[in-house]
């Protein structure tokens, strides 16, 4: 299936789940075999590229997609949770995504100094969320050069602030 064809897959929903935010919708694409099967063939290809000993996704739908792509890869992954999950130790980072705030935790014995990881999502809207993984796994050790996603909303400007942290984005789909 082409981007096109996934792309027709992904469920919208307006005012979800604040007033104004179209809500992007990837239950609709994970219940399609074929097509969340295309969408791990191509995100696999891609990941391919940025040459990481792991994958850190992100809770929760990050963990749908980057778990596929590590498993497939034969490379770990690293689960950047919601807080109050992690038994052990913990850092921890606050941030602003499109509709809320909220904080992401990491477990840093996950990460050897100075690995190369690869940042993974379901999408890439503001930023927020994104950026402050790579903050936090760089605080742990990590080197994050490249991240990837299924869909991006272009317009809110991700990918710039991506790129201004020193971090490459791609992404399967992308929205206006
Ligand atoms: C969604 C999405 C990304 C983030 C993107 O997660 O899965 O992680 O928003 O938004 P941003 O680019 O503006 O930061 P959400 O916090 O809704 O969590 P969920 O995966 O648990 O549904
Ligand atoms: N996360 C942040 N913005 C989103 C949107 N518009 N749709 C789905 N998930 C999101």
């Amino acid at each position: 299936m082409d981007p096109a064809e996934l792309k027709a897959i992904v469920r919208t929903i307006p005012d979800f789940p604040k007033p104004g935010i179209l809500f992007r919708d990837i239950t609709t694409l994970i219940a399609h075999g074929r097509g969340f099967a295309a969408t791990i063939d191509r995100l696999v290809d891609r990941a391919q590229m940025a040459d990481a000993s792991a994958v850190a996704g992100i809770e929760a739908r990050g963990f749908i997609f980057g778990a596929a792509v590590a498993a497939r890869l034969g490379i770990g992954f690293v689960p950047l949770r919601k807080p109050g999950k992690l038994p052990l130790d913990t850092i921890g980072i606050d941030y602003q995504l499109e509709y809320g705030d909220a904080r992401l935790e990491l477990d840093p014995n996950a990460i050897d100094t100075g690995e190369k990881v690869l940042l993974m999502d379901d999408l890439l809207a503001t930023g927020g969320t994104a950026c402050a993984a790579v903050d936090l796994l760089r605080e742990a050790g990590a080197h994050v050069h490249h991240a990837l996603f299924v869909i991006d909303l272009h317009e809110l400007g991700g990918g710039e602030k991506l790129r201004a942290a020193g971090v490459t984005s791609q992404a399967i789909m992308q929205f206006g």
